[in-house]
């Protein structure tokens, strides 16, 4: 994982617009996020996580032949953040493409990777989930701007022959969905195909707190129902970060204890495509995630898009 080394913390924000440290938490959960400078790009962000996951890997970039970088906040319109970080990378060959899907970038990206490897045509990929989006964010406006930070996560997932059961390790089951009906919720209100602005992310927020709960759980339950498991059998439940409460309501539909939750939404705020590899690299530097454990993602977010993967570490 990769984050700016700046924290900006709910009592600095306080400072700013008309907010406190209580509201944030009780309504939230974060306690502070990370605030990337004009130096650290979504690439940048993106290419130190990419290859902090290779060393933990020890798989080389010159293995690497399918990379997808999940963003909203690409350092360009056009190239792909994903070719920017290839390009750091001194990879020559493959392929490497971003994936828009807000806040489930990160699942919609794992869940093509995986089918890249599966079809054969691939062997070894690079997903990564990088994000800056306090760019993204109106400054005076309190019902946004004390939500979100900047970071990126990267896991590397390499193709081997398995037995087709869910003993195998690697992306067991994975199940991503979209609604655009809905994708006047949580957008931004400028483009390069629109009005030629970058514009401001604006959301409702307790419309989509009020679609987060139902779809996330219908994700998780498809994805469970899926393996034949329950929310007994998960050793890890590792959502996006948006907020605790949104968290703790899955994580109880489900039957996880908190015991068994990675939460960083306390540190990170919300990340967007980033905030699942944030929490898995957390969780796997600590020590908490061992190999052979499942470990079941989901995360919603604009579009609306939603989506959750199990996983076998
Ligand atoms: O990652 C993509 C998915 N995004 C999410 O999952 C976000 C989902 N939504 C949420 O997490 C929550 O809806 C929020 C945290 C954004 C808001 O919490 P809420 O409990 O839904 O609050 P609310 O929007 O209903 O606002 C309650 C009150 C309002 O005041 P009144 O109208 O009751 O007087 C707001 O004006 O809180 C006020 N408020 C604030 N007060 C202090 C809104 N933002 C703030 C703030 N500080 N930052």
């Amino acid at each position: 994982m990769a984050l700016p080394d700046r924290i900006l913390t709910n009592a600095e924000l306080a400072t700013m617009v008309d907010t406190s440290d209580d509201w944030i938490r009780q309504r939230t959960g974060i306690e502070q996020r990370h605030i990337a400078d004009e130096s650290e790009t979504t690439s940048v962000l993106g290419t130190a996580a990419a290859r902090r996951a290779l060393a933990s890997a020890g798989i080389g970039a010159s293995d690497v032949d399918l990379i997808i970088c999940a963003t909203s906040t690409p350092d360009h319109t056009f190239p792909a953040t994903a070719t920017e970080i290839q390009h750091a990378l001194d990879i020559h060959h493959g392929v490497a493409f971003d994936v828009q899907a807000v806040c489930s970038g990160f699942v919609f990206a794992l869940a093509t990777a995986d089918k890249f490897l599966t079809s054969g045509s691939h062997k070894v990929a690079l997903v990564i989930g990088a994000e800056t989006f306090s760019r993204l964010l109106d400054w005076n406006d309190r019902g946004t701007c004390v939500l979100f930070g900047d970071g990126a996560g990267a896991v590397v997932l390499a193709a081997e022959q398995g037995t087709g059961t869910i003993a195998d390790r690697g992306v067991l089951h994975s199940h991503i969905r979209s609604e655009g009906r809905y994708r006047d919720k949580l957008y931004v209100d400028g483009g390069a195909g629109s009005n030629g602005k970058v514009g401001h992310l604006r959301m409702e927020g307790r419309e989509v707190f009020k679609h987060a709960v139902i779809n996330l759980a219908d994700t998780v339950e498809a994805t469970l129902a899926a393996t034949g498991l329950t929310g007994a059998d998960i050793d890890w439940f590792v959502p996006h970060q948006a907020n605790k409460r949104i968290i703790d309501a899955t994580a109880h539909k489900l039957g996880v204890p908190g015991s068994r939750v990675v939460y960083t939404v306390q540190d990170h705020g919300n990340t967007s495509a980033a905030s699942i590899p944030l929490a898995l690299a957390t969780a796997v530097g600590d020590g908490r995630i061992q190999r052979g454990q499942l470990v079941l993602v989901e995360a919603m977010g604009g579009g609306f898009t939603w989506g959750s993967a199990l996983i076998r570490w």
